[in-house]
């Protein structure tokens, strides 16, 4: 028996990925900064073993939905491929945030698994190979291999090979506060896979979308290895505005909000009118993640957590994928 077991957080962008060039590959259209988010984590455990008809996952203790099942086989298949692995996996996925809460878990449960499964299988990936496996996972996923504050460059070859991410900045760089504001604890409707899909098919304001992101990701990485917050801030959030236009644009619309989503919105330009320097990020559902500096994310979380319908969870820059055990 082969086995690895491996963790991994998951991650926010300030700067989106929110549209694919090529949907089998998972490559993106932009280039996209996130903040590997501490506390928020997945533990993948993986075994090749023989005696297995067919892989078997289980996910948070029950087994694997046919949709999640597949989605996890075609992703082992690469691995296997790699490594000249034949033997069917067994896997189990613990992910420790609410996953129901519609917090994004595809980007901690494919780093967790590209480290674990290549681990398993006997591979010993660089950063940067490890980094493209998760990517084929899920494309956020390709992030979260990293500590701290991590930038996906989206290559321009069509197999794929020059898009990876890296780090930009290791946690201790700048120690912000990150706080979640969840909004519902539903599942989303359109997940992040159909909702880029139609962005790019069938939004009249992709194009400007596209043009418009380059600037954002150039002040996001310049406000971050500056630790300008305002810099920062302000351009995350109009990156976000810009991500949820295109959305609204699309046809059928692609409406992610819910009325406490807005009044968080409107409570963190309150707060900012205040002077407290917070700033909000929303990805494809209704949870708040909102920025600030360290010293006042306590002050925030009780401001946000008096929100009417609203639960929080603090983060800050959390750590890279890692192997627990082998
Ligand atoms: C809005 O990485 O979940 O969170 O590649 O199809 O698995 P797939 O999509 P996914 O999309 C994340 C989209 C986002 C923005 C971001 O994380 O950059």
């Amino acid at each position: 028996m082969s086995s690895a077991v491996a963790r991994a957080c998951a991650n926010v962008a300030l700067a989106k990925y929110w549209g694919k060039r090529d949907e089998a590959l998972n490559l993106p259209c932009t280039g996209s900064i996130s903040i590997t988010l501490s506390g928020l984590n997945t533990t993948a455990s993986v075994s090749f073993r023989r005696g297995l008809e067919r892989d078997r996952s289980v996910l948070n203790g029950a087994p694997a939905a046919a949709k999640e099942g597949y989605r996890i086989e075609r992703f082992l298949d690469l691995v296997r491929e790699r490594a000249q692995e034949s033997r069917p996996a067994e896997v189990e996925l613990r992910t420790d945030f609410p996953v129901a809460a519609g917090l994004a878990s595809s980007a901690s449960t494919f780093a967790a698994l590209a480290l674990a499964a290549s681990h398993a299988a006997g591979l010993s990936l660089s950063e940067r190979e490890l980094s493209i496996l998760a990517r084929r996972g899920s494309g956020s996923a390709a992030r979260s291999i990293f500590a701290g504050y991590a930038e996906w460059f989206p290559g321009e070859s069509a197999d794929g090979s020059d898009s990876y991410a890296k780090q930009l900045a290791p946690p201790g760089h700048w120690p912000l506060g990150v706080v979640i504001a969840i909004t519902d604890s539903g599942p989303k409707t359109v997940g992040s896979r159909e909702g880029m899909s139609r962005v790019v098919k069938d939004s009249p304001f992709f194009s400007a979308w596209v043009a418009s992101h380059a600037a954002d990701l150039d002040a996001i990485r310049r406000g971050i290895l500056e630790r300008d917050i305002r810099l920062t801030g302000q351009t995350a959030e109009r990156n976000c505005l810009a991500m949820h236009a295109v959305s609204l644009a699309a046809r059928p619309p692609l409406l992610y909000w819910n009325p406490v989503t807005v009044a968080v919105m409107q409570r963190v330009a309150q707060l900012r009118e205040d002077g407290l320097e917070a700033y909000f990020t929303i990805d494809a559902g209704p949870q708040v993640k909102v920025i600030c500096p360290t010293a006042e994310r306590t002050e925030l979380a009780s401001a946000l957590a008096a929100v009417p319908g609203v639960r929080v969870l603090v983060s800050e820059p959390g750590p890279a994928a890692e192997l627990i055990e082998r």
